[in-house]
């Protein structure tokens, strides 16, 4: 397994809308292996193809990962879709892997039902509250080329963006 490096923002990969997976091959499953650890590394709870440049419909979250702790539960969800969303809604503050450090309020559903395939190509369905939802929404719309900002004013995504881009110019990242 390797850490691949992660992709921030302004990249264009970003808004990229990634393709469906035909096939789980070795490569899908080192891809799916390497995004786990890049993760956990981070750290972070979620990461999609998008971020590590890759433009196919996977990605990796563990909600429950916190750091220092030994517990790794990390699902590979493989095109998913979301099939049920709740009426009622819920406004958590998210961050982001490519944006780093820079978190906002986000509204979305409070609860959403995911079909998904996982790593030995059989169909999946998983439901989640919450933190659980955020993430899988997150997730999902990274591989649709929406960003958490998308959600913000134009005048806080731009804030956002001169931050990440002053912190690079800076230095403080990669
Ligand atoms: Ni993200």
């Amino acid at each position: 397994m390797s850490l691949l490096p992660i992709i921030i923002v302004p990249d264009p990969v970003l808004k990229e809308v990634a393709q469906p997976i035909e096939n789980i091959t070795e490569a899908i499953q080192k891809q799916a292996a390497d995004m786990i650890e890049t993760m956990y590394d981070a750290p972070g709870i979620g990461l999609a193809a998008n971020q590590v440049g890759m433009l196919n419909r996977l990605f990796v979250m563990d909600v429950n990962y916190r750091k220092n702790d030994q517990s790794r539960d990390a699902v590979v969800l493989i095109n998913p879709e979301i099939i049920w969303r709740s009426e009622e809604m819920s406004v958590m503050e998210e961050g982001c892997l490519s944006i780093p450090q820079q978190y906002a309020e986000v509204e979305r559903p409070k609860t959403v039902r995911v079909k998904y395939i996982d790593l030995k190509g059989q169909v999946q369905e998983m439901e989640g509250s919450d933190l659980t939802s955020h993430c899988l929404q997150h997730e999902l719309d990274h591989l649709n080329g929406t960003l958490f900002i998308d959600y913000l004013s134009r005048l806080k995504r731009n804030m956002i963006l001169r931050k990440v881009d002053k912190m690079v110019k800076d230095g403080q990242i990669l």
